[in-house]
């Protein structure tokens, strides 16, 4: 029970046949045989051929789920049991790493150091401190009242449906759905179809470690199709989603119309507020890294940056100077720093805005544009960007999604916090200084779900991290509070 299927695993025969659905813990074509692709950003070329889901295969999908919720003794098993199983999922993640680490370089175009160190291992964690956290959470609760006897349940939700984007497929898998499992729901996942790969390894690491087939389910296809058939079904009990505010905003509108709790992780716009008592060279290089993390298609990273105006060329300077050294290149390749973004669409939509950006009159610190990458004509190269000046400008605004930074300056505190709550997005932000009274004071003011103090991106196990306003709503993921999400409480009382 090693590897995922021998230690002969090869990554490149797993990329070679078209893939199918996972379903009730069989592998299924597409009901009317349909397929899709889906590419490696770093050559362009297709990396592998997957079933396209449709409405039919969802139904399926979420029959399976709700046979698996009603039969399998995944609801009902005590959540000491199911944590062991949780915890070997956690870690065949783990001894599967190199493999994860590989696919999710190769269809997100991520480099794939940078999916090794975090995303995979991140995600292993996930499943382990919900595990934890469910074993020690109460399944009966006393109310304090007088005259009756009254106390709270706390049973699974029921089938849940997840819809996730393709920044950080598997990170986000870990995240959404170890709570879920952890609370005994079963699931229906929908992958992005930029990057659907990872979430068919780990529905079948989950059975490998014993979660009965049927628990987890996954409907490859196109977001217009399977996404909406799932978010639109009236046999899921809940639905998370996590990408863009207009897609968000159809989902909720169908968790509305079937009375379903929604979860939405959208986007943001996070800001990085720098004092003039920052060390310069460190803030800039941190800065650098949050925002070229991942091509910059992160959505709580520090996109603005608002420096107090005595530091501001210094800052500047050094930026540009960190910036224009990073390494572009393949994510399979040692030493790049840089990889592409992930798909043609993406490439132009970030382009789109640094040329709107500098057409609204922003200072061009470092101009971006199109990568030449001698080997990977066709990948999806950008050079990152410096922008900067009025905080009116559509890149200080909306959210890019690419590696493109925005720098703004500030007298005080004040104008840095107001500067800071004009977006319409509220998912993260820093505060850097030596002054540790004013951070707290700055921290607490900046509205959003998240506010980090001299370090930008952070996401220990246990802290709530997720959105208000355009950022999403639903409580956010990695809490505790999360763990509750999962649960459908009960009430029950009994006279004196
Ligand atoms: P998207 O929001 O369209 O896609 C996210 C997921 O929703 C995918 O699985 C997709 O298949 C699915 N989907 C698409 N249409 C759907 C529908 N009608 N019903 C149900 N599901 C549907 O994100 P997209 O277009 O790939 O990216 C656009 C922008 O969204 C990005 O440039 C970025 O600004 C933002 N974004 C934010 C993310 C975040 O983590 N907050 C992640 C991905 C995108
Ligand atoms: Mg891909």
């Amino acid at each position: 029970m090693n590897a995922i299927e021998s230690s002969s695993f090869a990554v490149s025969e797993f990329l070679s046949t078209p893939l199918k659905l996972h379903i009730g813990g069989q592998q299924i074509a597409a009901s009317k045989g349909q397929t899709f692709d889906t590419l490696d950003p770093g050559t362009g070329g297709i990396l592998a051929t997957l079933a396209a889901g449709d409405a039919g295969d969802v139904d399926a999908a979420v029959a399976a789920a709700r046979k698996a919720f009603e039969t399998s003794g995944w609801a009902t098993m005590p959540p000491a049991d199911r944590a062991v199983i949780l915890h070997r999922l956690a870690d065949l993640i783990d001894q599967n790493a190199a493999i994860l680490g590989e696919i999710e370089s190769k269809d997100v175009g991520k480099p794939r150091g940078q999916a090794l160190a975090f995303d995979v291992p991140h995600a292993a964690q996930t499943f382990r401190y919900y595990a934890d956290l469910s074993v020690h959470t109460r399944r009966r609760e006393p109310f304090a009242v007088s005259g009756n006897e009254a106390w709270s349940v706390r049973h699974p939700y029921g089938v849940c449906g997840f819809i996730f984007p393709w920044n950080f497929p598997f990170l986000l898998i870990g995240w959404g759905v170890a709570p879920a499992l952890a609370a005994g729901n079963t699931i229906v996942i929908k992958p992005a179809e930029d990057t659907p790969l990872s979430a068919l390894l780990f529905a079948r690491l989950a059975e490998q470690a014993g979660v009965p087939p049927g628990v987890v389910n996954v409907v490859t296809g196109l977001g217009s199709v399977a996404g909406a058939a799932l978010a639109n079904h009236p046999g899921i009990n809940r639905i998370s989603f996590t990408g863009s505010p207009e897609i968000g905003r159809l989902i909720g509108e169908a968790a509305g119309r079937n009375l379903i709790p929604a979860k939405l992780e959208l986007g943001g716009k996070g800001a990085a507020v720098l004092f003039d008592d920052v060390a310069v060279q460190n803030a800039a290089e941190a800065l650098v890294g949050a925002v070229t993390l991942n091509a910059g298609q992160v959505c709580c990273t520090a996109t603005r940056w608002l420096v107090q105006e005595k530091v501001a060329d210094e800052f500047i300077s050094k930026a540009v100077d960190a910036m224009s050294k990073l390494q572009i290149g393949y994510g399979g390749d040692e030493g790049t720093q840089l990889g592409p973004v992930v798909s043609q669409k993406q490439r132009d939509r970030v382009l789109g805005y640094i040329e709107r950006g500098k057409a609204e009159g922003a200072e061009a610190y470092l101009p971006g544009g199109l990568a030449d990458v001698s080997q990977y004509k066709d990948g999806f190269y950008i050079k990152p960007a410096l922008l900067g000046g009025s905080p009116d400008n559509i890149v200080a605004r909306e959210e890019v999604f690419g590696p493109v930074a925005y720098v703004m300056t500030f007298k005080d505190e004040e104008e840095a916090i107001s500067l800071v709550n004009r977006s319409r997005y509220g998912l993260s932000n820093s505060v850097w200084t030596k002054d540790l009274d004013r951070a707290t004071r700055v921290a607490e003011k900046l509205v959003a779900g998240n506010s980090w103090i001299n370090a930008h991106n952070l996401f220990p196990h246990g802290v709530s991290y997720g959105g208000v306003n355009l950022s999403g709503t639903g409580g956010g993921v990695l809490g505790p509070d999360t763990l509750e999400d999962y649960y459908r409480k009960q009430s029950v009382v009994r006279p004196l």
